[in-house]
């Protein structure tokens, strides 16, 4: 493996969905209250893609906005890696479906990664090997999530929390000391009940009863997955510093996948990293799953929040349970 190439991301871009899904609009849905959201959660709304949108639509919107920045066509693509956990279908991938709808005709390999909220941090892991190895060049890394078609509007618990949108990045081969330093990826499988679609799988096929059973929807057990959540993205944080030689004092941005505000502010504490440093936007987007870190780190970007040599950090947890880390000197 050549140690002269790094992987370093050239573009960023997101897909906003239109609707607005307020906290008050839901009150009028389900036993709940905005003070309930906006206390246990920080999320006072969630965005609704239009009904004719796919994931793959937002994905692609995003894709292209990122090409666009880096100044890169369809084309000078040779990878498409997708992180979703809501595709267009079980098949094909969500990726092949991007990759149509880019306008790219250079038959690159394009995949899913299946990694629920870590989903991006996943495929950027991916990318980042297939770029050091030589394997490729240029890659689009997606994390993309329709996720208010998976939820079950009638149970509080989950309902109140996820919304829909995409972000990507644009990573390419480079000869300079700037780019992914490093990833850590893990799984926990003793927690993969806590947070699952049952349903339309091998396990329980889609029949009559599974979608009577609302077996299709997303279930999770909150306070069990919230638990581990904060445990496992402080260790993830401090290895991923402690990895590449840095301290915490020397991160700038923390681009954090983001459920919950009070599990940010914890590993914050936890870690000694102030929320100051955090791009967030999750009072405006709730749980967008894998599209979380992408969406706000092009956010962060377009405001330039981040600068050439920042050290940038990324953690994410999800179902599986799966989390992760990458650091970037940007
Ligand atoms: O993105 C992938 C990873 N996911 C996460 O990281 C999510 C981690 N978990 C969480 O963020 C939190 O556990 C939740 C936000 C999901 C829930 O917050 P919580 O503080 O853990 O609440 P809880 O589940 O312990 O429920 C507390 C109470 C319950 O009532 P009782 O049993 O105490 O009477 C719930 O029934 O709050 C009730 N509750 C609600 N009340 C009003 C649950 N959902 C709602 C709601 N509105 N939407």
């Amino acid at each position: 493996m050549s140690v002269d190439i790094n992987t370093r991301i050239i573009g960023t871009g997101k897909y906003k969905a239109e609707g607005v899904l307020t906290n008050h609009d839901l009150e009028k849905m389900v036993d709940t209250s905005d003070q309930w959201i906006t206390e246990r959660t920080g999320i006072s709304e969630r965005r609704i893609a239009p009904k004719d949108v796919a994931t793959s639509d937002m994905a692609a919107g995003a894709v292209k906005e990122a090409l666009d920045m880096a100044g890169k066509k369809p084309d000078d693509i040779d990878m498409i890696i997708c992180g979703t956990v809501t595709g267009d279908m079980p098949l094909p991938s969500t990726a092949a479906m991007i990759q149509k709808k880019i306008g790219a005709s250079n038959m690159c390999p394009a995949f899913d990664v299946s990694a629920a909220c870590a989903g991006f941090i996943y495929g950027l892991s991916v990318a980042d090997a297939f770029i050091k190895t030589g394997k490729a060049k240029t890659v689009a890394i997606v994390g993309t999530e329709m996720l208010t078609r998976f939820m079950d509007f009638e149970d509080r618990n989950t309902c109140v929390l996820f919304g829909d949108g995409a972000g990507a990045v644009i990573a390419t081969a480079d000869q300079s000391d700037r780019g992914i330093l490093s990833t850590h990826l893990y799984t926990d499988s003793s927690l993969t009940a806590a947070l699952q679609i049952p349903g339309g799988g091998s396990l329980e096929p889609a029949s009559a009863e599974t979608i009577a059973n609302r077996r299709h929807f997303i279930q999770m057990e909150g306070r069990e997955v919230f638990k581990v959540a904060v445990k496992y993205l402080s260790d993830a944080a401090e290895t991923a510093v402690k990895a590449n030689g840095y301290s915490v004092d020397d991160v700038n941005v923390v681009s954090a996948h983001q459920a919950n505000m009070r599990i940010l502010s914890a590993v914050s504490k936890r870690v000694n990293i102030p929320l100051e440093k955090f791009a967030l936007n999750l009072k405006y987007y709730g749980n967008t799953s894998s599209a979380s870190i992408p969406i706000s780190l092009d956010e962060a970007v377009r405001e330039g929040k981040v600068s050439e040599n920042d050290l940038v950090l990324m953690i994410a947890l999800g179902g599986g349970i799966s989390w992760g880390s990458a650091l970037i000197k940007w």
